[in-house]
């Protein structure tokens, strides 16, 4: 149980790194579009090592730091490297970066992923906004004592994708001319990918795509009163979808090839939100 002082503790440290400036926007960016802290203007970057109490992201292609500044005119902080559970990480260190960010005052929460297409609708390539999720496995991110100072015990999940960033994001796709998908994330822990029964199982369930992070990020940040908004790039067809096996190169091979596109409707939806 991470106790409620040192969220205060890495707050405090991470206030005195940034002199003043205030992020509005949290962006929690899933591979190929980490980059984009890289185009923060007048960006102030703090490793995750000079935290106190921040855990250091071990995924490749994740750098490990902060960046704030502004895009689109928002003032946002990036998180360049997330954490995921397979890398032995507790649902709870996950969420700690983002409790962090909300006591600097970030009310607002983009979150992004590369993920298997489980609609067999879907192409690789295509970018799908999230509307819901489905988390089944492991325990939540919100177990253990409650911290009231986030919020309460038992929180409403109905709105969890905040609806009014939804329709920023259909229109920002619009005005691109960019084909949005929608539909339901369900979270798998991995590292591996799921089973061709598995994905099964998630289709019957009514997901649209399986993945290995943003549930837990999204439960913490709508538990602290956060609005999500929340994107999927399909990286792949899911396990079985296809007659071939899945690779950790061909996620990020997807990823980049969309990171322009992607970039362009993360830009485009900020001044909205
Ligand atoms: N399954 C789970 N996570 C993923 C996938 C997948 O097919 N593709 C990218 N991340």
């Amino acid at each position: 149980m991470i106790p409620f002082a040192y969220y205060e503790e890495s707050a405090a440290a991470l206030r005195a790194k940034i002199s003043g400036f205030q992020p509005e926007v949290l962006m929690v960016l899933g591979s190929g579009l980490g980059y984009m802290g890289d185009i923060v203007e007048d960006p102030i970057v703090v490793p995750y090592g000079e935290i106190p109490h921040f855990k250091v992201s071990t995924a490749p292609g994740h750098k490990g730091q902060l960046v704030f500044g502004t895009l689109s005119g928002r003032r946002v902080a990036v998180m360049q490297g997330r954490m995921h559970h397979y890398e032995g990480y507790s649902y709870e260190e996950i969420g700690f970066p983002i409790r962090v960010l909300r006591l600097l005052g970030c009310s607002n929460m983009i979150v992004t992923n590369a993920a298997g297409g489980v609609n067999l609708d879907f192409n690789v390539g295509d970018i799908m906004l999230i509307t819901d999720h489905i988390k089944l496995f492991m325990e939540s991110p919100l177990r253990g004592p409650n911290l009231e100072q986030f919020g309460t015990r038992f929180p409403d999940m109905s709105f969890l994708y905040t609806p009014a960033f939804q329709t920023a994001a259909r229109e920002s796709a619009k005005e691109l001319g960019l084909t949005l998908r929608e539909g339901v994330y369900m979270y798998w822990p991995g590292p591996q990918f799921e089973t061709p029964a598995e994905v099964r199982l998630a289709r019957t369930l009514g997901a649209d795509a399986v993945g290995m992070s943003t549930a837990p990020e999204a439960i913490v940040a709508g538990h602290c009163g956060m609005q999500v908004l929340g994107f999927t790039l399909v990286s792949n067809m899911a396990a079985g979808v296809l007659p071939q096996p899945l690779s950790g190169e061909e996620v990020n091979a997807a990823a980049e090839a969309a990171r322009e596109r992607f970039s362009k409707l993360l830009l485009t939806c900020l001044p909205k939100l």
